[in-house]
């Protein structure tokens, strides 16, 4: 078999066989395929696409390029979450302690942030002691003693999508729905999920820009999932502004702390409870089939401080250190160097998410590059969101730095710029947006 045939046959359209995604996906794992075919190939599948079997051929080949995870020694079904990336995404710290506090074992791998959306392994590496690193070997350890487990994703599982990714992100080939579907649901499959509760961001801050690409998605990684015999439910978010009010590492746990004392932004508290609810739903320990029913219940967790307690436990279970009334000890001190004010009367009509999380990576809260070190207290808090109104001079967003950042450096005038050209403010009434917009499966 010839790459150069595999490229030829994908460029005129072609359905390509089992036989070839299996030798593309062996050659890029043992690199004996070049970078410049490899990404040949990348560039005719964005343009000419995949169908549901080839999709799914290239996901399951890809998961098992490396290690993958047997959980069946948890004797329990398995169910995973994964979002397609938002900014302000605090979800997985929130998630993971409330489907535990059902006696639902949860065991996550998650990534570091590149780009402007945060990763979940960053936002816990900013409270003290917290350890990310644990061996595949412990996870049931881990989970005996809360419930929940989150590790850095490894360079073992599913090497093939690490390979192709890196690529994908230098040839502009990244956003392209097999091409995702794949490489996430490859990643969910290597580490043993039996079923899978996506959340498909949509709008200004992600991939899927509008709502028909974001089902389209949707329905390629449900159709993977029923080949593979995984389930998948996705639940399509809004991401035309930041999740919640705060960007940021310290600045996005310490807002998670607020939503186990019940005082979540509502946007937050509505796209945690129903991916929660969701992930539920599709366990073996099912209190209802009602999704409303299940946010009811976990509900009456969070009032009644259930929730807060599996919270704490599984930071301690990590190492993560608090002080004695539970609040978490964090690696610095996010200091405010710079207050958006907005400059007319009106209604907030956007908060772009794209600009915002620009403007958080600029003041040191993400990477540019892989090799970039974070700022744990760099960051943004929105003060005002789409629909709030707001008179002269009243803060819009406040722009904030670790204490030991240099605050006059350049990147704090560029990231000003951009808050600043995130807010768009209008004369007329603007609804809050809905921050569910479907749940297919
Ligand atoms: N997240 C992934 O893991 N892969 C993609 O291709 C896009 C988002």
């Amino acid at each position: 078999m010839e790459m150069r045939d595999i490229i030829l046959d994908k460029r005129y359209g072609k359905r390509l066989s089992e036989e070839q995604i299996q030798f593309f996906v062996r050659g890029v794992t043992d690199k004996s395929i070049p970078d410049y075919q490899i990404s040949a190939l990348l560039m005719a599948i964005v343009l000419n696409g995949m169908d549901s079997s080839e999709m799914t051929d290239l996901t399951l080949m890809m998961a098992r390029s490396g290690q993958t995870l047997d959980l069946s020694a948890l004797s329990q079904r398995i169910v995973d979450k994964h979002s397609t990336g938002g900014v302000g995404d605090k979800c997985t710290p929130i998630v993971l302690p409330l489907v535990a506090s059902f006696g639902i074992p949860v065991v996550k791998l998650s990534g570091r942030g590149l780009g402007f959306t945060g990763g979940t392994i960053d936002k816990l590496e900013s409270i003290e002691g917290f350890r990310t690193e644990i061996p595949f070997s412990r996870f049931s350890e881990y989970v005996a003693r809360c419930g929940a487990v989150l590790s850095a994703q490894t360079p073992e599982l599913a090497p093939a999508d690490k390979e192709l990714y890196s690529l994908r992100d230098v040839t502009g080939t990244v956003e392209s729905i097999p091409l995702i579907a794949s490489s996430i649901m490859s990643k969910k499959i290597a580490g043993g999920a039996d079923a899978i509760v996506l959340d498909v961001t949509c709008g200004d801050g992600a991939f899927m820009r509008d709502i028909d690409r974001a089902r389209e998605l949707s329905q390629a990684m449900i159709d993977i999932g029923r080949i593979a015999g995984k389930p998948v439910t996705c639940v399509i978010t809004s991401m035309r502004q930041p999740l919640g009010h705060c960007v940021g590492n310290i600045l996005e746990m310490h807002e998670v702390e607020e939503f186990f004392l019940g005082k979540a932004a509502e946007d937050l508290n509505t796209v945690c409870l129903t991916l929660a609810a969701s992930m539920i739903r599709m366990s073996d320990i099912l209190t209802t089939e009602d999704l409303s029913e299940i946010i009811d219940q976990i509900q009456r967790k969070i009032d009644s401080g259930e929730a807060r307690k599996a919270f704490v436990s599984f930071i301690h279970s990590q190492g993560g250190q608090t002080s004695i009334d539970g609040s978490l000890i964090f690696k610095d001190k996010p200091m405010v160097r710079f207050e958006i004010n907005a400059e007319r009367d009106g209604y907030i009509r956007e908060v772009l998410a794209s600009d915002i999380g620009k403007a958080s990576v600029l003041l040191g809260a993400g990477r540019k590059v892989k090799s970039d070190i974070i700022d744990p207290g760099a960051g943004l808090i929105l003060r005002k969101k789409i629909g709030d109104y707001v008179r002269t001079g009243d803060c819009l967003c406040s722009l904030y730095t670790g204490e030991h950042a240099d605050p006059g450096s350049a990147s704090l005038n560029e990231a000003v710029g951009l808050a600043q050209k995130a807010y768009v403010i209008g004369s007329d009434e603007q609804a809050h947006p809905d921050e569910v917009i479907d749940i297919l499966y």
